[in-house]
């Protein structure tokens, strides 16, 4: 390869726009036709707490979900309220209802501003206890997925200037717990989806980040822990044992980051990880320096 050749192969960004980030497309300006599609956006916890958070923003909201009836019913309830939000089926393995919600009801319906990948499937059962059927479903829903999704709204920020997509991803992916390695292996897959997307498309405006919920206190959550006792009582109880700060975490708040990573405020932040866990995935760093300062009576 001569040089000539080697510059323009190691340049191709340099090539691309320049242009400045376009404000306007992530400014909600409380205009019904800006949309957020935010997948598996009618789950109880986390999916409505960011459908929530990004219709008072002023965004109008696809609430898109395999959940049809508590997608729509999400929708009804924040139009009363004065906000803007349409609710619509979609499962995220089903490449079909992928194409359609993004090529007929959103261009139907607005221009496309951004994409939040929330739809999400897990499993508790130790790797060599995995089956192979296992192991795909929880790689296509959350992985597969949100590759689906995001190479979709691509199409759709390119034709405007760029646009901005969170990615929801787990503290299981950064600090796994036992019994959590087949979804931890799909939500740090979505670690690096999220960094590629950065990369491949920065120069077109588009931005990629990536949340990291530690245990919410949301109401599916209660459901399960329901079988091991009082659930107030056990998520109380697992943020002041396991987290470095004790309060719990609730899906407003991993509302509020996400409409903070999908405004203008956040122009300049792409391909970052953004745990909200309480320092859950930082306890054991620390718990094993306390453990050295009290065996050697120093400070570290
Ligand atoms: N709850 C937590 O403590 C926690 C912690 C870390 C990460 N997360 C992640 O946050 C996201 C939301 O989780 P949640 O706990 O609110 O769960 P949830 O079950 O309440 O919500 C998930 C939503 O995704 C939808 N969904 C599932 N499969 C789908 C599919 N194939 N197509 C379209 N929609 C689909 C469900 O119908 C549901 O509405 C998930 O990605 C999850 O992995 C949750």
């Amino acid at each position: 390869m001569d040089q000539q050749e080697d510059e323009a192969v190691r340049a191709p960004r340099n090539r691309v726009s320049q242009a400045p980030q376009d404000e306007a497309v992530q400014t909600p300006q409380n205009d019904p036709a800006r949309l957020i599609v935010v997948t598996g956006g009618a789950g109880g916890g986390i999916g409505q707490g960011i459908s929530r958070a990004l219709a008072v923003e002023g965004w109008s909201v696809v609430i898109a979900d395999r959940e049809e009836k508590e997608a729509i019913a999400l929708a009804d309830q924040l139009v009363a309220e004065g906000l803007s939000a349409l609710g619509t089926y979609l499962d995220v393995v089903d490449e079909s209802t992928v194409n359609t919600l993004f090529r007929e009801f959103v261009p139907k319906n607005g221009k496309l501003c951004g994409l939040v990948n929330s739809a999400g499937v897990g499993l508790v059962k130790t790797l060599g206890d995995v089956s192979t059927a296992e192991w795909d479903r929880i790689h296509t829903v959350n992985l597969r997925g949100a590759f689906l999704c995001a190479r979709e709204a691509i199409a759709h920020f390119r034709t405007h200037g760029g646009g901005s997509i969170v990615n929801i991803g787990s503290v299981q992916a950064i600090a796994p717990e036992v019994g959590y390695s087949t979804y931890s292996a799909a939500k740090t897959g979505m670690i690096g989806l999220t960094r590629g997307i950065a990369a491949d498309h920065g120069r077109e405006n588009i931005r990629c980040n990536i949340i990291h919920p530690g245990l919410v206190d949301s109401p599916l959550n209660r459901q399960l822990i329901a079988q091991w006792g009082d659930p107030e009582a056990w998520i109380r109880n697992f943020a002041e044992s396991r987290q470095m700060l004790p309060s719990t975490i609730t899906p407003e708040e991993i509302g509020a980051a996400v409409a903070f990573l999908m405004s203008h405020k956040s122009r300049s932040i792409t391909g970052v990880e953004l745990p909200i866990d309480g320092g859950n995935s930082i306890w054991q760093g620390l718990n094993a320096i306390n453990e050295e300062q009290a065996n050697t009576g120093g400070t570290a």
